[in-house]
């Protein structure tokens, strides 16, 4: 069954290039990344291991462990890091779960039989601390996914949980922000004391907070 946002993210046990994990576990009170690939050994997805494994400070910085799969084994992930590492000039530093039997890709929906019937497609999860989906992005095979946008939205969703405010289109990171609708200006006067510009009464527009 399709995963939707606001589910608890399935827990599992699965074999990683890190060891056995329990998914729950072993995201602790951090946010989550899980992200699918289709195939080890192709090359849409060494650039992507490779750029996500140079980004990692920034999952680091917002307390978010990422994890990727594929329904290759663990071996093999392990074969392919070296190549990863080789061509993308950075070693896969976080773990990748081995997921042969598609245990684990068919709890999260990762297999799209009328795209592939094997394959994982680019699945991605993010999930709050809470344990909550936030975010799902399913991208085809070919297309390599924008890391950036991921941690762009990540801001986004981090902000709405911490200082209640909402990012408008193409918001970008210190850009103006909106004033969540379900606070009243009673509680907008506490919460941004520098106040706010009304452009509609539902449409609050303020300072991102720090
Ligand atoms: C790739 O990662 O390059 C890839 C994987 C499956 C199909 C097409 C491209």
């Amino acid at each position: 069954m399709a995963i939707r946002l606001g589910d608890t993210a399935p827990d599992f046990t699965a074999q990683t290039t890190q060891g056995e994990i329990s998914f729950h576990e072993w995201l602790g009170d951090s946010w989550g990344v899980l992200f699918s690939h289709p195939k080890d050994f192709t090359p849409v997805c060494t650039t992507e291991l490779g750029y996500v494994a140079s980004i990692k400070s920034e999952f680091d910085k917002r307390n978010v462990k990422v994890i990727g799969l594929s329904v290759d084994p663990v071996e093999s992930h392990v074969e392919w890091e070296k190549d990863i590492e080789e061509t993308q000039g950075t070693a896969v530093n976080f773990p990748m779960i081995g997921d042969p039997d598609r245990t684990v890709a068919d709890l999260y929906d990762m297999i799209h039989p009328n795209a592939n019937d094997t394959l994982t497609v680019r699945s991605v999860f993010v999930i709050g601390a809470d344990k909550k989906v936030k975010l799902t992005i399913t991208y085809p095979a070919s297309t390599g996914r924008n890391f950036d946008e991921i941690l762009r939205v990540i801001d986004s969703l981090q902000l709405t949980a911490n200082k209640k405010v909402a990012t408008p289109a193409n918001w970008q990171y210190g850009g103006d922000v909106i004033i969540v609708p379900a606070v009243s200006n009673e509680e907008a006067k506490e919460l941004f004391p520098d106040g706010w510009n009304e452009v509609k009464p539902y449409l609050r527009v303020t300072k991102q907070p720090a």
